[in-house]
């Protein structure tokens, strides 16, 4: 694998290997005082985010430090792309001065995939952490690994993924990535919050939630993404909650053995109820746990291990 720039065309070789090398990892570390192991010493990462970000930013950036990598990270804000600096000035000034991989959150569907156009005369590697409506590769990775964890096999294991699927880069990996390992997934969504073209994805639409959750083995609630809805919002934030946020009461109608998931940030109170994302059956904190152990896998399979191409 030269570059993860998306979950799609991810074969189901590839998926299985970098989450078990995520459990491995995990395993490896469990219990140890001192994270750290010498895999990715010598090696430089560099995170460049043109978005906010909690949960990415940091676990790559501990991802890259337990594996002992030299990690930088550069934010818009802070950084020459203040003063006007293109994106692709910005690439080749960090591969100039030696990363060796750079991790990207963008704004723009597609900017991943031109930053390894860019630096396909350098042996980078590049890694996408979203961009725009695209993919989430490595969130659809940690949510794969953290469902594995709990359900087993996904092989016939029916997922919803609900909410805001139309500006949702974690649900179009999801699709992919969670299909691609065998499983059916549901997309729930009010008709104003689903892409063109959702009849080409290899999934059920539904736009009634009740009516879906007592089949569901996981669920998986979305952010509402206010800042991509410049046109505002519809259904209204109250509108989304009742027709399709997850209440104490909507979650009484999963099945005992099902589990809940948010990539996160949560909107409580309209995407998902406090109680219901602080339940025992609700694992946003373990796929935040787990999101480092897949970036450690990501950032191994790229700059360590045998198959890790050069330019
Ligand atoms: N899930 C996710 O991408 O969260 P952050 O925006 O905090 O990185």
């Amino acid at each position: 694998m030269r570059h993860l720039l998306a979950a799609e065309g991810l074969d189901r070789d590839t998926i299985t290997e970098l989450l078990d090398t995520a459990d491995g990892l995990k395993q490896t570390l469990l219990g140890r005082e001192v994270r750290k192991l010498p895999t990715l010493r010598g090696r430089t990462v560099i995170t460049v985010f043109y978005e906010n970000s909690t949960r990415t930013r940091v676990s790559f950036e501990l991802a890259g430090k337990w594996m002992s990598a030299d990690v930088i990270n550069v934010s818009a804000g802070g950084s020459s792309v203040g003063k006007g600096e293109s994106l692709r000035d910005t690439a080749l000034t960090l591969t100039a001065a030696g990363a060796d991989c750079v991790i990207i959150r963008h704004p723009a569907s597609g900017a991943a995939q031109r930053l390894a156009h860019w630096l396909s005369d350098t042996p980078a590697a590049v890694i996408n952490a979203g961009d725009g409506m695209h993919e989430h590769p490595t969130q659809a990775l940690l949510d794969a690994a953290t469902l594995r964890e709990k359900l087993g096999s996904l092989e016939g294991r029916r997922i919803g993924i609900v909410g805001d699927v139309l500006h949702s880069r974690v649900a179009r990996s999801n699709v992919h990535l969670l299909t691609c390992l065998g499983a059916e997934v549901t997309i729930v969504a009010p008709p104003t919050l689903l892409p063109a073209g959702i009849d080409t994805w290899p999934v059920t639409v539904s736009h009634e939630i009740d009516a879906e959750l007592p089949s569901l083995d996981a669920v998986m609630m979305l952010r509402v993404q206010a800042e991509r809805m410049h046109g505002g919002f519809f259904p209204s934030a109250r509108e989304y909650a009742i027709g399709y946020g997850l209440s104490e009461a909507r979650a009484a109608l999963l099945p005992e053995h099902a589990v809940i998931l948010h990539p996160g940030p949560m909107l409580r109170g309209m995407e998902i109820a406090s109680r219901v994302a602080d339940a025992p059956n609700a694992l946003v904190t373990e796929q935040v746990a787990n999101g480092v152990h897949v970036r450690m896998a990501v950032l191994y399979h790229l700059l360590a291990s045998e198959g890790a191409e050069s330019a």
